[in-house]
């Protein structure tokens, strides 16, 4: 189904915006496991970084942050969320994650921060739930706040497929997304890469890539 929604809210914005999303966010739980697993994987993803570290981060699609929470301590950055979904956004403030004025309610075809504004964005789990229609879109936009870094955890499959996602259609997508961030961005630079494998990490076999702008 296609969707044709470029900067306007999308089926799937909406969905995450409603009771899947309230409830996704219920049993997200940031354990201590799911914040020792995302340190390591976060430790191997700023290695590149250390020379020029960011000072600034946006995660496109936060939910309660559990990347945000461990980001925190991993760096001496100004943290931003991007978050379509309300009970996630309360959670992050709730939490003492983030204060008020760092949680941004959007979505990532319509970033509502100015060109540069960040020194890395990344999206985490989130470039999957995005229509094909809308990816280029939004990776536009993530390509525009982000002034010097961009990092991208997804699910990888070498040929772009939709696969049913707890009953739902049309809501999960998977590719290869390196691939996608080069093919729309030749002049990126590919600072690292790496695979957090399922039976070591407990994290959900996730690839992920670190890019500079040039
Ligand atoms: C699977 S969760 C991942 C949460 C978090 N990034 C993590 O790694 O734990 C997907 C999150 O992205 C948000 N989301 C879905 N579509 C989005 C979009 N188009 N732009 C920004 N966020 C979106 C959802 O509301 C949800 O909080």
């Amino acid at each position: 189904m296609s969707n044709d929604t470029t900067g306007k809210e999308s089926r799937q914005v909406a969905f995450w915006r409603g009771a899947f999303g309230t409830t996704y966010t219920q049993r997200n739980a940031p354990d201590d496991w799911q914040l020792r697993s995302r340190v390591r994987m976060w430790s191997e993803i700023l290695r590149s970084t250390v020379g020029a570290p960011p000072t600034s981060i946006l995660e496109v699609g936060a939910n309660l942050g559990i990347n945000l929470r461990v980001l925190g301590s991993l760096v001496d950055a100004k943290l931003h969320a991007l978050e379509p979904n309300a009970a996630a956004r309360a959670r992050l403030e709730e939490d003492g994650v983030l204060p008020a004025d760092a949680i941004h309610d959007g979505f990532a075809s319509a970033i509502p921060l100015a060109d540069g504004a960040v020194d890395l964005a990344f999206t985490s789990g989130v470039l999957i739930h995005i229509h094909p229609d809308d990816l280029e879109a939004s990776c536009r936009e993530i390509h525009r706040v982000a002034s010097r870094y961009i990092v991208c955890v997804e699910y990888f499959s070498d040929k772009p497929e939709s696969i049913p996602y707890r009953g739902h259609d049309d809501v999960l997508f998977k590719r290869d997304f390196g691939g996608f961030w080069l093919d729309l961005f030749p002049d990126l630079q590919v600072l690292d890469y790496g695979f957090a494998w399922k039976r070591m990490t407990g994290l959900d076999n996730l690839t992920w890539w670190i890019f500079a702008k040039p």
